[in-house]
């Protein structure tokens, strides 16, 4: 029988992150300064980042090298398992084989360490104090807190206020790992007070939350920020999961005809798919599909151009598939899917049709979940399981077509903490939003984007 469980040998663990900058189909539009417009210099940014991770940020090197610190941490979980899905094969009745790179196996449940212990490193690195950062549904505040804890650098996160009532463990788990969790909006920044005297019952939202731990490191001499999507050295820092896919596929004699993953700002999908890109400017059918919520539509109905990456619009106007940074998606289950834009890589490599974009409404998404959480044994969290939508919609079509394909789905975290979510779809009460032409349409016009620029 072959393998269930495709473990990489330790020592076999990539040594270099891939950046895929110098493979893109064009060269990146430069992010602008919120005020002036203008290009940003790596000297811009040195309020909110390290030197180090601005590099990254704009590196014309294709390898860039792990740090030896990094992969100790790293080996407390990676590599993580690829597993072939055969139970989800034989229920389906498809030819195809499905594989599922497990990053659920990571201390805090998800993909998101893969880069908050790089940024702690290099945070450290550069003799920084504290970190400051956002967290929707607690995910990245949790890897955030982890990492800063093994790197002995203090963390203040700032958690959309309704998940901090909503995710007492989620919150919980921060603070077991040394974080400091601030409901926002806060009374600790401007940005937080200004809101509350407006509205001291405001529930948050994720672009508040950027804008508050933004606030809290520009004001600070020892403080700077992390971002847990969105940017190229994220994106970077999360290719170790394609990097490990593909040699775990080799080990097998197996190779992806489908890479699938699910897109909030596109760092996990994006850690998965690039390492194909350059198999795929050559030639080799391999198709890079995204899910995203309906809810939140960014590459399904959004506009590519340029936004502001909070909901104030202190941080930098990037290029990229925007609901405009005003947006406030519908309050689905799936938290970490909730953001106006997306990585500017990943957004362009949507336009370029390099990638292809699917949206689900979130009824399908549970029962998806369900039917992998029925065959497989895990429940994945509520942004995954767009992803294992994603794959059964595929296999299904395997099967009526009657074709024998590889599909791989980046599992980016199981959903331990979003019983909740799951409760809600148990009974009934779920309600699948789509967002109509003429809402995104509002949405763009207030954030003052008329067309592509
Ligand atoms: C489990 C999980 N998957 C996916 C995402 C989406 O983020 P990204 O698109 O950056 O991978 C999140 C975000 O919080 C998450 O927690």
């Amino acid at each position: 029988m072959d393998p269930v469980k495709i473990f990489l040998p330790e020592k076999d663990m990539p040594r270099a992150w891939y950046n895929a900058l110098p493979d893109l189909p064009k060269p990146l539009d430069p992010p602008l300064h919120p005020q002036t417009r203008e290009p940003l210099g790596p000297d811009d940014l040195l309020p909110l980042f390290p030197m180090d991770l601005i590099l990254q940020e704009m590196s014309p090197d294709r390898w860039i090298d792990i740090p030896e610190e990094v992969l100790d941490i790293y080996s407390l979980w990676r590599p993580s398992p690829l597993i072939r899905a055969r139970q989800l094969e034989k229920h389906l009745g498809t030819p195809a084989k499905i594989y599922f790179k497990n990053e659920g196996v990571s201390p805090p449940g998800s993909h998101k360490p893969n880069t908050a212990v790089a940024q702690a490193y290099y945070n450290k690195k550069a003799g920084v104090k504290r970190l400051a950062t956002e967290t929707g549904a607690g995910q990245w505040g949790s890897a955030l807190s982890f990492g800063c804890k093994l790197f002995g650098i203090e963390c203040t996160v700032y958690m959309v206020k309704v998940s901090y009532e909503q995710k007492p463990y989620r919150r919980s788990m921060m603070q077991v790992w040394g974080g400091s969790v601030q409901p926002s909006p806060s009374d600790r920044t401007e940005v937080g007070r200004k809101i509350l005297e407006k509205d001291p019952d405001c529930p948050g939202s994720l672009g508040i939350a950027i804008s508050e731990a933004v606030f809290d490191a520009a004001t600070h001499e020892d403080t700077k920020y992390a971002l847990g999507s969105v940017l190229n050295h994220v994106v970077l820092h999360q290719t170790v999961i394609g990097l490990e896919t593909k040699k775990q596929l080799e080990m097998v004699g197996d190779e992806a005809d489908i890479v699938i993953g699910c897109v909030g700002g596109g760092s996990n999908f994006m850690g998965m798919a690039l390492p194909y890109l350059r198999e795929k400017a050559d030639g080799r059918d391999v198709r890079l599909v995204a899910a995203e919520p309906k809810a939140c539509p960014t590459m399904t109905k959004g506009m590519f151009a340029y936004d502001f990456g909070d909901s104030v619009g202190m941080a930098p106007l990037m290029r990229m598939y925007t609901l405009g940074h005003s947006f406030v998606p519908p309050k689905i289950h799936a938290g970490g899917l909730r953001y106006h834009g997306d990585s500017p890589i990943l957004s362009q490599l949507v336009h370029e049709g390099v990638v292809e974009p699917v949206a689900f409404a979130q009824n399908g998404v549970f029962e998806a979940a369900l039917t992998f959480a029925g065959t497989e044994g895990i429940i994945p969290a509520p942004e995954t399981s767009h992803a294992v939508k994603a794959a059964i919609d595929e296999a299904v079509r395997c099967r009526e077509e009657g074709v024998e394909k590889t599909i791989v789905v980046a599992f980016s975290g199981h959903g331990h903490f979003d019983m909740a979510a799951y409760e809600a779809y148990l009974s009934g009460s779920l309600v699948d939003y789509e967002m109509s032409d003429e809402t995104i349409a509002k949405a763009l016009a207030d954030a003052g984007i008329s067309g592509e620029e």
